[in-house]
């Protein structure tokens, strides 16, 4: 899978994450990750790539043109990579990054896991004129319900979240398929040795080896964690 993030701030989005599973998960070609700096499009002297918003009001705005050639580019190395490997050209999912957006959740992350090109359009300043978003942006998403000043740290939320579910990126296949929100239940208490730390024993049935007590006993408690801690998900459990 490759990810392609439109930015103003390029180190930050590869210096967090080249390192760990995703670093290791890039070095090994299971993943691409280029953060392409908005900048080089500007179209003046000054290299400026922000302007007052008509009208008036606080702040600046980034204007249409250089996320446009910002795009253009990508889309035209990624139409060169698909031609050459034989395939069809196919319209490429591009992700604009912002507090109005419908709000990341699991689901969407395994959705997105599928794509072969993701696009990851980040934000600053007081936006991007809305010309160009309706041009290029097929979905338009938010990490949660507060404001942040830009839209990197939200493109490596995301990036994160989707690249772990690309095949072999996680060592362990099954590890994304037991845990926290498969199937609307939050995960199971874990342990590890010693057997007992500060007085605290790991639950006897973990360590009966008798594999389906120890499922029934994990069920059982995700349903409890899951309602204690989350009812709006237990609600969801099941149904969908
Ligand atoms: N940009 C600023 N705040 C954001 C948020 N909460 N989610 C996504 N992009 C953002």
């Amino acid at each position: 899978m490759h990810f392609h993030i439109l930015t103003l701030f390029p180190e930050m989005v590869m210096n967090g994450l080249n390192t760990s599973i995703i670093g290791r998960a890039v070095k090994k070609e299971l993943l691409s990750i280029e953060a392409v700096n908005i900048r080089d499009y500007a179209f003046n002297k000054h290299q400026s790539v922000d302007d007052y918003p008509y009208g008036g009001g606080a702040g600046m705005l980034m204007q249409a043109e250089p996320v446009y050639l910002a795009y253009e580019a990508v889309m035209e190395k990624i139409r060169e990579r698909r031609q050459e490997a034989g395939q069809q050209e196919t319209r490429s999912r591009v992700v604009y990054l912002s507090p109005q957006g419908r709000v990341f959740h699991q689901k969407l992350a395994e959705e997105l896991a599928k794509e072969e090109d993701l696009i990851l359009l980040c934000g600053h300043y007081e936006g991007i004129d809305e010309r160009v978003l309706e041009e290029i942006v097929t979905d338009e998403v938010s990490i949660g319900d507060y404001v942040l000043t830009g839209g990197e740290l939200p493109a490596m939320v995301m990036v994160d979240a989707i690249a772990r579910l690309v095949p072999e990126v996680l060592h362990n296949d099954v590890s994304a398929e037991f845990e926290s929100f498969q199937n609307n239940l939050l995960e199971y208490p874990q342990y590890s040795r010693p057997e007992i730390w500060h007085g605290k024993k790991v639950p006897e049935v973990l360590l009966s080896g008798h594999h389906a007590n120890i499922e029934k006993w994990r069920l059982e408690q995700s349903i409890l964690r899951t309602g204690q801690r989350r009812p709006d998900l237990l609600e969801r459990y099941g149904k969908e």
